[in-house]
């Protein structure tokens, strides 16, 4: 067969800034600006394609499109590099603070002493939550599953809150963002509580971030809560390692929600409910969940060739990501915490060797070595947090706690983004051509398509 032409094409001219485009059905060109960042991959600039050619690009899970521009993280996915406005994740996972962390990626630079004081000051001003929301509580079945409650909480900030709406204020929009950042620990905990049917404990200013968002969720008024220093730490890492990573499907989401105007508050909740899906931030429970199904090493084999099985849909969770294409490290930061974790605790967790088991197997395996799929940061934390006696279903707020702050500084770098616009892809269309309208007394049943399955797309 003779190869066949694509029929637009582009290709990088000698000058490296400019690409050229051919349209191979009619044979026109037309030439595009080059763009480069400080880092990364070079990229053709789409922008005024449309406009000048009245050709689109397609591009689904937008795996070869860069959304917008952003000085925040650089991720090399081949290599495994994550840089938090250019410092990496394992160096600020060793030695910096969550409340470092947060400053660093909101504002561009590690604080100063003073400015940290500052800023830990005034996040600790906003951790209470108002009494009248904490009755929205007692609205939820007590079964909710506590990412539903932080959407809806999260979300309703925004019906409280109105000294701080206007998007345009650039005092209002910091007040928002602190605000946010504050409280996710103190919504997150008492979804937990009320779950538990226990009260819901004051947030504590004396404590740090993590120490404080420890006590909201195991301490109770009976007794006293004495804070283990090394689970501060370890939590104070975990919400590091996970408080920002690019242009990720909830932090896109964020943006597409913040780029209409919306609030900040409901820009958040949107993000959370991206968040929750099993293939993001709900990876962490599914992990354990997998790990149970799994149940011994025994089982590893079948699950690890189920995984590869074209006719089934099941995936080892924490395995693969949409960028990289070797370890996740963040991965390799929280598999050394989690060992930490144990061994301070005195846990010997089967699950841990189990999961250790199935990475060795699966990192062996000629359809994972191929396919470049490692764990990811999700495979151990689930572990860690499992460990300190979180419960299963937390273990995705405590992602959503820690991506807060990436949430954040990415609707704030966009909304000062000269070449910010409302997003609005567009689609191939594939229905139907245009039709005329069948009254329905002259319309004929199909045997073939009977039933609610195959409106929603039930192959046979
Ligand atoms: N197990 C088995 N096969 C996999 C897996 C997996 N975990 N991940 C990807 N593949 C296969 C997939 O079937 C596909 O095969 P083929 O080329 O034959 O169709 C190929 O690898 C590429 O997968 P993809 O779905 O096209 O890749 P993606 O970039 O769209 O998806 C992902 C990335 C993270 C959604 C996916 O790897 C996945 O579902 N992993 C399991 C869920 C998980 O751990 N998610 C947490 C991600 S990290 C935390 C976060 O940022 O939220």
């Amino acid at each position: 067969m003779p190869e066949q032409k694509p029929v637009t094409e582009a290709v990088a001219d000698a000058n490296p800034d400019t690409f050229t485009i051919t349209d191979n059905k009619t044979g026109k060109s037309w030439e595009m600006p080059g763009r480069t960042g400080t880092m990364g991959n070079r990229l053709i600039d789409i922008k005024s394609l449309y406009g000048k050619t009245g050709i689109l690009t397609y591009d689904p899970g937008f795996t070869s499109t860069a959304s917008c521009k952003s000085d925040i993280t650089y991720i090399d996915g081949a290599n495994g590099v994550l840089l938090h406005r250019g410092y990496p994740i394992d160096e600020l996972a060793n030695n910096s603070d969550f409340m470092e962390t947060c400053y660093l990626l909101l504002y561009g630079d590690l604080p100063t002493p003073e400015q940290k004081l500052d800023f830990d000051g005034d996040i600790k001003q906003h951790t209470l939550l108002h009494d009248q929301i904490t009755k929205f509580y007692t609205g939820f079945m007590r079964s909710a599953h506590p990412m539903a409650i932080m959407v809806g909480v999260v979300g309703a900030l925004s019906a409280f809150y109105h000294d701080s709406m206007d998007i345009t204020d650039i005092d209002e929009r910091r007040l928002a963002a602190h605000r946010i950042i504050a409280k996710m620990p103190t919504i997150g905990a008492y979804a937990y509580k009320y779950s538990q049917g226990l009260p819901f404990p004051m947030p504590r200013n004396d404590l740090s971030y993590s120490e404080n968002l420890l006590q909201m969720m195991f301490s109770n008024p009976a007794e006293e809560y004495k804070i283990d220093p090394v689970l501060a730490k370890a939590i104070d890492r975990l919400l590091i390692l996970h408080a920002d990573h690019e242009q990720n499907a909830s932090t896109s989401t964020v943006r597409l929600a913040g780029s209409s105007g919306a609030n900040p508050y409901a820009c958040v909740a949107s993000g959370i409910a991206s968040l929750w899906g099993p293939a993001h931030g709900g990876a962490n429970e599914a992990v354990l969940k997998m790990l149970d199904e799994i149940g011994s090493k025994e089982n590893i084999e079948k699950f690890v060739k189920k995984a590869q099985d074209p006719g089934d849909n099941f995936r080892l969770m924490g395995f693969g990501h949409r960028v990289y294409k070797s370890y996740d490290p963040r991965a390799t930061v929280m598999r050394e915490s989690c060992h930490e974790v144990l061994k301070v605790l005195g846990i010997n967790d089967p699950k841990l060797e189990l999961a250790m088991e199935l990475e060795r197997r699966a990192l062996e395996d000629p359809y994972f070595i191929e396919k470049k799929l490692y764990p990811n940061v999700d495979f151990y934390s689930g572990i860690i947090m499992k460990a300190m006696g979180f419960p299963t279903s937390m273990f995705t707020v405590m992602f959503a706690i820690g991506r807060t702050v990436g949430w954040i500084s990415h609707w704030k770098e966009m909304l000062v983004d000269d070449e910010q616009k409302i997003g609005r892809p567009r689609q191939l269309y594939q229905g139907e051509d245009k039709r005329v309208y069948v009254p329905i007394d002259r319309r004929g049943h199909t045997e073939t398509k009977t039933g609610w399955g195959w409106l929603w797309g039930k192959k046979s």
